[in-house]
């Protein structure tokens, strides 16, 4: 997939203009906080998942106005493309002239691996950080996957509330068993593609942790879930189900559901320690560079096509060693890189540099 260009309107804090792109390297340089990461994340709202940075739509739109519109020409399966979106409280997909009934019909059309510095967190960090990962990349290949998660946290919620008043009232525990009874089926589904995801990643991230430490080092991933059931789907509602039931008492006194898919981990460990717990900084960095370009190469496999690259702001975090291997394993690839001052980061020279200024475009080179 290539994205050849795009225009907004009212997006942040850019410009309404047209930004045209290049197939290979595109760097976008700036001083902090004048719209790189935005450029970024309204390329990659045409993936159809929601924001990398988690925004609302109405924090998508710029200040005092009622809308935002983007446009972006592509080229995928072998033909010029283009998607547009108008967000208001909701947003509205157009691909090719043809309405979407939502944003994640673009799902597989358009396909984008994001780095973020957020993502070294996902070493470092909680659970949720990791949830967040699996459940990103999960979206992008399964356009059913975001609904099932909406529909989990809305059970989720409606059970916590039931919690929280039901404590002294009678005749609760069948409404609960039925609260439990939905939880456990969206939550099976979860924990199925998560663990079958999880699965795949596992080859394709030793392959690459393999490259990066030169052999010297081994990763391993694990999917630390209670009530996964490797058998089938059912089962592991039922494991989920009588989690839940077990530990209803405990739920009640604290009003809050403390077992299900929400509290999911994905363990990650180097040579068979808890890489959280005693990696070094340097390994850290390349669990989280294995996991982002496994995550590429699965998306690959999965739409048939190369999806584009987005480095928002992780080639300040990476030394000199992974710089030069992400810019290798990315040869091919169309790639967009964002940062402070492209003359300090290697490899960027054969790039085009479109620079930002109050969020306004000039491409400079390339
Ligand atoms: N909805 C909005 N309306 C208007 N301006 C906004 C909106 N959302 C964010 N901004 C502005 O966009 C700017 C931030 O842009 P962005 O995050 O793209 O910066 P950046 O160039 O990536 O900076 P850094 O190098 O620090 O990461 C800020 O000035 C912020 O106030
Ligand atoms: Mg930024």
């Amino acid at each position: 997939m290539i994205a050849r260009s795009i225009y907004t309107e009212n997006f942040r804090n850019l410009s309404p203009a047209s930004i045209e792109f290049t197939d290979g390297v595109n760097v976008i340089g700036g001083e902090n906080g004048q719209g790189k990461t935005n450029l970024l994340e309204a390329i990659c709202l045409f993936t159809g998942v929601r924001s990398f940075r988690g925004a609302k739509n109405n924090e998508l739109i710029a200040k005092g106005e009622k809308f935002a519109r983007m446009e972006l020409q592509f080229h995928a399966e072998k033909r010029d493309q283009t998607a547009q979106l108008v967000i208001t409280d909701k947003k509205q997909a157009t691909l090719n002239g043809v309405k979407l009934a939502a944003a994640t019909g673009f799902i597989g059309k358009f396909c984008a691996v994001v780095f973020s510095p957020d993502h070294m967190g996902l070493v470092k960090g909680g659970s949720a950080d990791r949830r967040k990962f699996l459940d990103g990349a999960i979206s992008q290949q399964y356009p059913a996957y975001p609904r099932l998660l909406v529909e989990y946290n809305r059970i989720l919620a409606q059970r916590n509330a039931f919690l929280k008043k039901s404590v002294s009232t009678a005749g609760f525990e069948p409404m609960l068993e039925i609260w439990d009874e939905n939880l456990s089926k969206t939550g099976a589904k979860i924990a199925c593609k998560r663990a079958e995801y999880i699965n795949r990643l596992c080859g394709k991230t030793e392959e690459i942790f393999d490259g990066i430490s030169s052999g010297r080092e081994k990763i391993s991933l694990r999917y630390q879930c209670g009530f996964f059931r490797p058998e089938s789907e059912r089962e592991t509602a039922e494991a989920m189900r009588k989690q839940l039931e077990t530990h209803r008492a405990s739920d009640l006194t604290q009003g809050c559901t403390n077992y299900g898919c929400h509290r999911d981990d994905l363990v990650i460990s180097v040579n068979d320690m808890s890489a959280r717990s005693f990696a070094s900084q340097g390994q850290k960095r390349s669990c989280v560079l294995a996991l982002k370009l496994a995550e590429a190469a699965l998306l690959e496999e999965a739409v048939g096509e190369r999806p584009i690259a987005v480095l928002d702001d992780v080639m300040s975090e990476l030394d000199g060693l992974r710089q030069d291997y992400l810019m290798n394993h990315m040869d091919g690839w169309q790639v967009f890189i964002s940062c402070c001052d492209p003359h300090t980061v290697k490899g960027l020279d054969r790039g085009r540099i479109i620079t930002v200024e109050h969020g306004k475009f000039a491409a400079v080179s390339g």
